[in-house]
């Protein structure tokens, strides 16, 4: 492997434990201002020291990110629907190679809609963009998306998507967890993260990165049960704890109500971010994870 790409996926994927946590901010490419994300600079000021790297927007990175803290960068470069458009899986690259390069990023990121109507546009644009990336030794993520319309989250819905995606070269895969999820880390050939997906309670959020960690998965990209936590902090640490650590979900979410000052907390498992919930408006997003 050439050297600058085996050096970039070394800021990703730490070579001390071949773990990685990264902190997913992309969610504003299609989702616009979506709640505890409205105002970019103050989630991810607090959190960004926690995570191995950060998997987001250009427009998020230049305008929200103070370019002298060198936390390495998973670019979203694909793009080109939003929320209320017509068909979310008609993504394109939208960000050139030369710009990710001046944005000194470690990897670009761009997702697959495998079975969807365009899943040979973004197929074929994954495999392109691979071609182009490695020409600069920039490794590149691919994202398996999933949704009503296109594929159910199980094991060989998704072992199929990692696979393709592969296939055509991605040099880690991010994916959902899912039951079997040995399965689909066996059969793809490259580092599997998972997403977080939508916020359930902390402790069952704990449990997805470990279960995900113990299957083989090399690490998460987690957004929403990190930043949507009535305590983001606390909830990167206890995720650290079980990707970067030796903590099981007990230790781990005994560490999130210590750091949360609520060491009696018990899991809330029906009540989702019950608190937040109520405080915002309902921008409830058509379903796609
Ligand atoms: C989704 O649009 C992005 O690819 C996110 O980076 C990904 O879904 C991870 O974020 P979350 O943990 O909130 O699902």
């Amino acid at each position: 492997m050439d050297w600058g790409l085996k050096n970039r996926i070394a800021r990703i994927i730490s070579p001390a434990d071949n773990k990685a946590l990264m902190l997913a901010v992309d969610h504003g490419y299609f989702l616009g201002p979506t709640e505890k994300l409205e105002d970019l600079k103050k989630t991810i000021a607090p959190l960004a020291k926690h995570c191995d790297s950060l998997m987001i927007t250009r427009g998020a990175l230049r305008t929200s990110v103070n370019p002298d803290y060198p936390v390495p960068v998973v670019l979203r470069v694909s793009g080109g629907t939003s929320i209320i458009g017509e068909d979310l899986s008609q993504e394109d690259i939208t960000v050139s190679i030369k710009d990710a390069l001046r944005l000194n990023v470690a990897a670009v990121a761009m997702s697959v809609f495998v079975g969807s109507k365009y899943e040979y546009q973004t197929i074929v644009n994954l495999g392109k963009l691979v071609s182009e990336a490695e020409e600069y030794g920039i490794p590149v993520l691919a994202v398996t998306a999933v949704g009503k319309e296109i594929g159910t989250k199980d094991a060989r819905y998704l072992s199929l998507a990692c696979r393709v995606a592969a296939e055509q070269g991605a040099h880690i895969v991010k994916t959902y967890y899912c039951e079997n999820f040995e399965k689909v880390v066996k059969s793809c050939p490259v580092p599997i993260i998972i997403a977080g997906g939508k916020k359930i309670p902390e402790k069952d959020a704990l449990k997805l990165t470990y279960d995900a960690l113990k299957a083989g998965a090399v690490g998460v990209d987690m957004g929403r049960n990190i930043w949507q936590s009535d305590n983001p902090v606390a909830m990167i640490k206890a995720v650290h704890s079980i990707v970067h650590g030796t903590n099981n979900v007990e230790q781990a979410f005994t560490l999130y109500k210590q750091l949360s000052g609520k060491p009696n907390q018990k899991s809330n498992n029906n009540k989702p971010n019950q608190k937040s919930n109520n405080n915002k408006p309902n921008n409830k997003p058509k379903k796609r994870n």
